[in-house]
């Protein structure tokens, strides 16, 4: 990860509006304990800067999804407790174990491997048994829980201690899918408990907004955290108070006047309709700006709204700054996500001009954007925590 200031495209982090949101998803999630998902480089905003971060407000337990995410944590001197969500294969038991991880475990060959590395070790390691309620991907089957909790208990340098779900669809307004997902997940809790499992968690961010019953021991939200929404239809009006923690932003690097009939950039799949002045930005589909975007997203400069046009190449992509004519400079700021003056681009906006999610506009900011923690006073009073 890029963590140097050089590139002048930057994604700022507002680590104060990390710790709001988490006050926010505490709040709705009650006695539940929160369990930030840090996934995928922390969905793009900097893995580490993002767990110290949350270790510091006290969150005790951190999800990533491999086990080299959690080596990279541990590298970086992360003492929680970490939670690696995915499938695992029996050849990786010797580095979870090293990384000193619980691992969520939905076979019966990784759960020995486990045991084997565990033991091999002189440990003992803390699993989470994965159950698929209905969300179609890993996990075992709920009438498969007690023979594999059975099976378990043989297996002595491992220790069952919690049992987890997810939802797929926890983010629509119909929630019949998933009321009937959290009865099916409280039948599997109930054996679980039976055989001694400690926690039980099910619900992602939409799971702790709109579903208070699929609270239960722990909730894992991760997109929410962001201060991003799982989706628009989430009924819970407190997600309007979450503040997107991540600002993408690039400079002027070049500027200049072309006339009517240009073509610009590869391919000239975008022609000036009149004289235009044009700035060019530091930015490509190698920070992660789409190539999908060229000529389809608009920018701020100047507080002011400008087109991207022509195609995003590796490294620069260009804006019409003619709007600003007179009032643009060389250095002058281009915000990709974020705010200037009244104006906001968010990263939904993005997405939607993508045909995709927010979760992937913010995932995939390229590694060699620095991620750049901003000075708690860079935000403004608008975003004070209350
Ligand atoms: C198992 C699991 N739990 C929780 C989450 C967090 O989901 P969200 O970002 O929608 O809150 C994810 C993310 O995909 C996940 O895979």
């Amino acid at each position: 990860m890029n963590t140097s200031a050089a590139h002048l495209t930057r994604a700022t982090i507002h680590l104060d509006r990390l710790t709001r949101n988490l006050r926010l998803l505490q709040a709705e999630a009650g006695a539940a304990e929160v369990w930030p998902v840090i996934k995928a480089n922390a969905y793009g905003h900097g893995a580490v800067a993002i767990a110290r971060h949350l270790a510091g407000l006290g969150c005790r337990t951190l999800c990533v999804a491999h086990a080299d995410e959690a080596r990279v944590l541990r590298e970086a001197g992360i003492e929680a407790t970490l939670l690696v969500l995915s499938a695992t294969l029996p050849e990786q038991a010797g580095a979870l174990v090293a990384a000193r991880v619980e691992p969520a475990v939905c076979t019966l060959e990784t759960a020995a491997a486990l045991d084997r590395a565990a033991r091999q070790a002189g440990t003992v390691v803390p699993v989470h048994l994965k159950v698929d309620t209905g969300m179609g991907r890993t996990g075992i089957r709920p009438e498969a829980v007690e023979a594999f909790l059975a099976v378990c208990r043989d297996l002595s340098a491992i220790r069952v201690r919690g049992v987890m779900s997810h939802f797929p669809r926890a983010d629509e307004t119909d929630k019949d899918y998933s009321l009937a997902q959290v009865e099916r997940f409280r039948g599997v809790v109930a054996i679980a408990r039976r055989h001694g499992v400690e926690v039980a968690h099910l619900a992602n961010s939409a799971g702790v907004l709109d579903l208070p019953g699929s609270h239960l021991d722990a909730v894992r939200p991760g997109i929410a955290l962001y201060g991003l929404r799982p989706s628009a239809e989430i009924a819970n009006p407190r997600v309007n108070d979450l503040l997107p923690v991540l600002e993408w932003k690039s400079r002027i690097t070049f500027l200049k006047e072309v006339p009517a009939d240009a073509g610009l950039s590869y391919g000239h799949t975008f022609r000036t309709a009149r004289p235009t002045l044009v700035a060019t930005i530091p930015a490509g589909y190698g920070d992660g700006l789409s190539r999908r975007l060229s000529s389809n997203l608009e920018v701020l400069v100047g507080g002011v709204r400008c087109p991207l046009v022509g195609r995003v190449t590796m490294d620069m992509s260009l804006v019409d700054v003619t709007a600003l004519r007179g009032r643009v400079a060389l250095g002058d700021e281009v915000v990709l996500i974020g705010r200037q003056g009244g104006e906001v681009v968010s990263a939904d906006a993005m997405a939607e001009r993508l045909g995709t999610i927010n979760y992937e506009v913010v995932t995939c900011i390229g590694a060699r954007v620095p991620r750049v923690v901003a000075p708690p006073a860079a935000s403004s009073a608008a975003d004070a925590l209350d």
